[in-house]
């Protein structure tokens, strides 16, 4: 098979060929990080999941490994779905979900060499018959496991017959025997018709549980997209197994960013990653005929500030990029747009509304979504009464970190020109640029 280059990207994780969505198993481990995905080797379609696996010292340059695991058995034989993983004893342990017909459930694969990965005998170890009575055997998935007090611990979503999301805890004392414990938090009608990819970890005093929901309605400029990321911050009482949630909010504002998962490194940084693409939607580009598709954003590092998630570009990227120029104190006033394809990010000062505009970026990108499908937007008060930007450009994808990561908006383009890639800045009325550089990527991950 042959993979078109055009809009391979330039310092975003991607698979070598094939299909990718969520991130898996990401975990730091022996002085590496490890990342795992869904995968289908064959083709650019979402069929035949596997775990594609990669290792990296810095985030930045990965190394592709053999693919962890196929779906090889009864349990598991319509795809090795989304999971984590957990070091134990010295070995890499990980926890996915196996898909069969109409049933799914939760299987340990343990890996000696960080390489090849033996699925246990015990499979599966969580079974659907553990399901409390509210849920449904078909959509219970996505085994997120961690470790508390020397007890492992994994939470997991499901469908209710009522069909919202819910979060369920399970325990173990050696990840093979699991009991089921509680349902940890339970969606209503108004947080969509299904959870997956549940991830929960201590922050700053704080319990974080991201979820990756389906058709939540929209409210104002969140959830526009079929699917979308929310971060609840709250705590957690182990022993009773609930969530008092504190905030609620959707974690990324563009158009294509799902499944978010994280892990803890030796620098006792949470960072997290996403698939930085979207269910429902048919790209006329890289899916349908360049031998791949799908990609992760960059990885971020989270914090929490005023009680809610703040993510922050792993600096490491910055090894690998140079400064081109910088600019300050230059004062624009009523402009134009050049009449060329572009993406527009703007900034309206009387609403604080920062949008990130499709609409002329390139080849069009459709499929189910809410409108106003080319925009989105959100709310980003100025600070001092200033406004910062860091923003991410590579061959097909934006990402746009506002105000010190206190709003994100990452979205695919697909820009067809050669004058697709200046950068113009334009203002109705009068903005002062305080501050600029531009620097340019200058080594080609491998
Ligand atoms: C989320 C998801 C998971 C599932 C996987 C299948 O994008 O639907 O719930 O495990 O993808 O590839």
């Amino acid at each position: 098979h042959k993979v078109i280059q055009t809009y391979r990207l330039q310092y975003h994780f991607m698979a070598p060929i094939g299909w990718i969505n969520d991130p898996n198993g990401f975990i730091y481990h022996r002085g590496e990080y490890h990342l795992f995905y869904q995968y289908n080797p064959y083709n650019a379609t979402a069929n035949k999941i596997h775990w594609g696996h990669a290792k990296s010292k810095d985030l930045v340059h990965w190394k592709h490994l053999p693919v962890a695991m196929a779906p090889d058995q009864d349990y598991d034989a319509d795809g090795v779905f989304s999971g984590s993983s957990m070091e134990k004893d010295g070995k890499l342990y990980v926890m996915y979900t196996g898909n069969s017909g109409n049933v799914q459930v939760q299987c340990i694969a343990i890996s000696e060499d960080d390489i090849t990965f033996e699925k246990v005998a015990e499979n599966p170890v969580i079974e659907a018959s553990t399901l409390p009575s509210n849920a449904q055997p078909q959509d219970f998935r996505d085994p997120k496991v961690i470790k508390r007090d020397n007890r492992y611990y994994v939470v997991t979503v499901s469908r209710t017959t009522e069909n919202t999301g819910q979060v369920l805890l399970y325990q173990s004392e050696d990840l093979i025997e699991w009991e089921f414990k509680s349902i940890l938090l339970q969606g209503t009608s108004a947080q969509g018709i299904m959870w997956e990819c549940p991830d929960v970890f201590e922050l700053d005093g704080k319990d974080v549980l991201i979820l990756s929901a389906i058709q939540m309605p929209v409210v104002g400029d969140d959830y526009h997209n079929i699917d979308s990321v929310i971060a609840f911050v709250g705590t957690i009482d182990w022993d009773e197994g609930n969530f008092n949630v504190e905030t609620m909010k959707e974690l990324d504002h563009g158009m294509d960013f799902y499944a978010t998962q994280t892990l803890l490194d030796d620098k006792g940084r949470r960072i997290a990653i996403s698939w930085m693409n979207m269910w429902e939607r048919s790209y006329p580009t890289a899916e349908l005929n360049h031998g791949w598709a799908g990609a992760m954003t960059l990885p971020r590092i989270l914090n929490l500030r005023n009680n809610y998630l703040v993510q922050t570009p792993i600096p490491e990227i910055a090894n690998n990029y140079n400064l081109i120029t910088t600019l300050s104190r230059r004062t624009l006033k009523n402009g134009k747009w050049a009449k060329k394809e572009r993406t527009v990010i703007s900034y309206v000062t009387s609403t604080h509304k920062l949008a990130l505009n499709r609409k002329r970026s390139g080849v069009p990108i459709t499929g189910a979504e809410n409108p106003p499908v080319d925009q989105r937007q959100v709310t980003v008060p100025l600070e001092n009464n200033k406004l910062s930007l860091q923003i991410f450009l590579d061959r097909s994808s934006v990402e746009i970190f506002a105000n010190n990561g206190t709003e994100t908006l990452t979205a695919n383009i697909y820009p067809t020109e050669k004058s697709s890639d200046g950068i113009q800045f334009t203002v109705v009325g009068t903005a002062v640029i305080n501050y600029l550089s531009f620097s340019k990527i200058v080594d080609k991950k491998s």
